[in-house]
């Protein structure tokens, strides 16, 4: 078997680049393997407007080290006073490529999320009408709902009906962690696509919680039992066109993770290309790695694929930096807790 494999350059269809510092610090992360990256709008304040849209990508593209290519795909934050002529206007100067919902409450700052859904219809039809997309963060957030059932509750009470209430809306079923997603994503048209990370094809609970409680694989939505993560591999490496990678690579500084009540998130991007190529070969799929990570995405969004490639070339162990340093402290970088031996090729 060759030990090298060449893929068009992949795009991560989920990420999250805060502001400021930590910016700076974590897009070199993505943008030295990624070409484009939909970036999420959960900022404090939330990306809710053209404008601050457009202000964002300006700070991105500021922040990236001379001479790298990188394209931030915007998203707009959805909110119960989100004006659909705003959405509208964003998406047509080519700016906007999805817009963003969290069910209030949901997730790392979501405050300011959907609590009540007939709010957004209007903006819900405007965007079925001009084919913009939806991101969904999948998960109730009722306190009587248990955290392991959120995202199938979700399917039934929430995601089923905004998408039978809205025809030719198109919609992205984020991060998803159960079985019961798959099926759901399975049974549907070509208006659903739905986004699988990295860490979920790795960690089941038992990584995060048996044997001492590991803060860095504490993330949303949780990963959930063994039968929904080997549910999610066989979806990823199915080379079914509906899957495809959004890492949700998601920086929090050390501090802000360690704590009696510390944030959700992994931060993927330095190391998840290595771990995808070790996860697909382990499922004897290599030969859909580049459709997960370079093909499917564009295909949803209607958008080109990349020109360039990238090389992974497999040999002796490989090794990442187990953090990432900020102003405001290190971030921990995702262990996967098995060695690589997939290396990328600096291009
Ligand atoms: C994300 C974050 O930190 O912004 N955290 C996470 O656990 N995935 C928010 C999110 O996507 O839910
Ligand atoms: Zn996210």
């Amino acid at each position: 078997m060759s030990d090298t494999l060449t893929l068009r350059r992949p795009d991560d269809w989920h990420l999250h680049l805060r502001d400021g510092d930590m910016l700076r610090a974590v897009l070199p992360e993505t943008a030295r393997h990624f070409a484009r990256a939909i970036i999420m709008p959960n900022l404090v304040p939330p990306v809710v407007t053209g404008a601050q849209a457009s202000a964002y990508r300006d700070r991105i593209l500021a922040a990236l080290p001379e001479g790298t290519a990188f394209e931030p795909l915007m998203t707009l934050y959805l909110a119960e006073d989100t004006d659909p002529e705003d959405v509208a206007a964003a998406h047509a100067s080519g700016l906007v490529k999805a817009v963003k919902l969290y069910p209030a409450g949901a997730t790392t700052n979501s405050a300011s999320g959907v609590s009540h859904f007939d709010r957004v219809r209007p903006v819900l039809e405007k965007m079925a009408e001009i084919g913009l997309p939806l991101c969904v963060h999948g998960e109730v957030t009722a306190s009587d709902v248990d955290i392991f059932d959120r995202e199938a509750v979700f399917i039934d009470r929430v995601l089923d009906p905004i998408r039978r209430a809205t025809p030719g809306l198109r919609v992205v079923m984020e991060h998803i962690t159960t079985s019961d997603a798959v099926e759901y994503a399975r049974a549907q048209g070509d208006d659903l696509g739905a986004t699988i990370t990295t860490h979920h094809l790795v960690i089941n609970r038992n990584h995060i919680l048996a044997g001492g409680i590991k803060p860095h694989y504490y993330c949303l939505p949780v990963a959930k039992r063994e039968s929904h993560r080997l549910a999610l591999r066989a979806a990823a490496t199915s080379g079914e066109e509906r899957f495809f990678l959004g890492t949700d690579s998601a920086p929090h500084t050390d501090a802000n993770k360690l704590l009696p009540c510390g944030c959700a998130g992994c931060f993927t991007a330095t190391n998840t290309m290595s771990i995808l190529a070790h996860v697909f070969e382990e499922e004897g799929a290599l030969d859909r790695l580049e459709g997960f990570t370079s093909l499917n995405g564009p295909g949803f969004y209607g958008l080109p694929v990349n020109e360039e490639s990238l090389t992974l070339r497999k040999g002796e162990s490989v090794t990442y930096p187990k953090q990432i340093d900020t102003n405001d402290g290190p971030v921990t970088v995702f262990d996967p807790g098995f060695p690589l031996s997939w290396r990328v090729e600096t291009v």
